[in-house]
């Protein structure tokens, strides 16, 4: 249908702190775009983290559904997203809808729009770990949201194939790399320019002694430093919740007490199921800092500024190969084959033992660490934002000034 000045629209449905991340370079490139008219909706499935990235990226949403609730379980949040997004699908009534990744709210948006035949384009299509079990429940928010996908934007070749092989129609998938890499490169460039990192500290609640010791620089020389090192920290999946998580704050606290030249930063994510265990297991060692969840600028900079990571989120295994930064995975399964091949990302589970001795290597053996420390980039060259918007052109019958020369395919490395 046509819209505000005859124009088809495009709407771009998020909730979370990586959907809004990994979409802010799409949107940025949509709103450029002359020939059709780009809306933001936000379902704030997350509010603190999501808001965190509307500020870093400058998106300011033109519809809010305000969904988050504390503590909400998988069913409220699905009921309360799919009525919200119902009755804004039926009054907007875009043209296609772009999602991304493996939320509630992806899957959610796609059913919402499915029922009102409404077109989907899905970002970061074709992640498979193939068990349900893990990464739960986002496996299953994947399989289903393809059953309902029109265009399907995979972002490596294993993503392509696994959609082939669910018997997907060829012509509706299109590589085009990972839309993270969009956003890293911009914000790493935005750092670069940035002359004074010591103000990114601001508000970050990291203790300034901490801060001079494991943060390069700042007002010690970085010589002066004694070879510290810093590890950074995420964890939030749900299968981890109860004793994964009381194992990983096990290993985290051995490591701490091992190595004293080894500080660690490890900003919270704040589902009440992580913070409870991460604050009474590791709220009272001096160098562990634990914060609250940082801005994007400042995560970019405290991964630059990592010795490794220890992680089980899905985007930081994007980024560390482009950062050159190992990535100890502290889960059994990943959907991200590609940076565990690039050499960046190492499986590690939750066994508190294991993610010690993983640990221990990285930090005593020089030879192991340039290996994996490598610079790669198999999510993306930086692109996959104006690859989609090409195909988003082609599929709305709007033809396109670029050619496809211009914005080719995403190819295998
Ligand atoms: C969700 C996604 C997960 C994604 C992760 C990214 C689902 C099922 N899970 O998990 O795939 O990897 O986001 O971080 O979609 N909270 C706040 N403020 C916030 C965010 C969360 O207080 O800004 C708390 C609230 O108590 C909320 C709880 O965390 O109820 C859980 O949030 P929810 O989005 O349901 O799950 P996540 O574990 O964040
Ligand atoms: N991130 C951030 N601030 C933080 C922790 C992570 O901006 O305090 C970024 C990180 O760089 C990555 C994304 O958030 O791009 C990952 O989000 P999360 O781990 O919550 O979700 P997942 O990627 O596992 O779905």
């Amino acid at each position: 249908m046509q819209h505000a000045d005859n124009l088809p629209q495009v709407t771009v449905i998020f909730g979370t702190r990586p959907e809004a991340i990994k979409l802010a370079p799409v949107i940025h490139r949509l709103q450029k775009e002359p020939r059709l008219v780009c809306r933001v909706c936000v379902t704030a499935q997350h509010r603190q983290m999501l808001d965190q990235v509307l500020e870093a990226f400058s998106l300011k949403p033109d519809t809010d559904l305000n969904l988050m609730q504390p503590g909400q379980t998988l069913g409220q949040l699905t009921a309360r997203a799919i009525e919200a997004l119902d009755g804004y699908l039926a009054t907007e009534k875009p043209d296609l809808i772009l999602v991304q990744g493996d939320t509630t709210t992806v899957f959610c948006a796609a059913l919402a729009a499915f029922y009102h035949r409404i077109p989907i384009g899905h970002v970061e299509a074709g992640l498979r770990t193939g068990n349900l079990q893990s990464p739960w429940p986002e496996e299953a928010n994947r399989v289903l949201t393809s059953r309902l996908t029109t265009l399907h934007f995979a972002p490596t070749e294993t993503a392509r194939q696994n959609l082939l092989q669910e018997g997907l129609p060829d012509r509706q998938i299109f590589m085009t790399g990972n839309t993270v890499i969009d956003a890293l490169l911009w914000m790493r460039d935005r750092l670069a320019a940035k002359g004074n990192h010591a103000v990114l500290l601001n508000g970050l609640g990291i203790n300034p002694d901490f801060a001079r010791d494991y943060l390069n620089g700042l007002e010690k020389s970085d010589s002066a430093k004694g070879g510290r090192k810093l590890v950074l920290v995420t964890g939030h999946r749900r299968e981890s919740f109860g004793a994964g998580f009381r194992n990983i704050c096990q290993a985290i606290r051995a490591l701490a007490d091992a190595r004293p030249d080894v500080g660690v930063i490890y900003p919270v994510h704040l589902n009440p199921n992580v913070q409870a265990p991460v604050n009474e297991f590791l709220g009272n060692h001096s160098r562990i800092q634990l914060i609250s969840p940082v801005g994007y600028e400042q995560f970019v900079w405290l991964m630059s500024q990592s010795h490794f990571i220890l992680s089980d989120s899905g985007g930081v295994q994007e980024e560390a190969p482009s950062l050159g930064k190992p990535v100890l995975v502290m889960r059994d399964t990943t959907e991200r084959p590609e940076g565990v091949q690039a050499g960046t990302c190492r499986l590690v589970g939750t066994d508190p033992e294991k993610i010690l001795k993983e640990s221990m290597l990285l930090l005593g053996d020089a030879g192991e660490y340039a290996r994996r420390s490598r610079l790669s980039n198999p999510y993306g060259d930086g692109r996959a934002s104006s690859r989609i918007v090409w195909h988003c052109l082609q599929f709305l019958g709007l033809g396109s000034d670029h050619s496809a020369a211009a914005v080719p395919q995403q190819r295998a490395e």
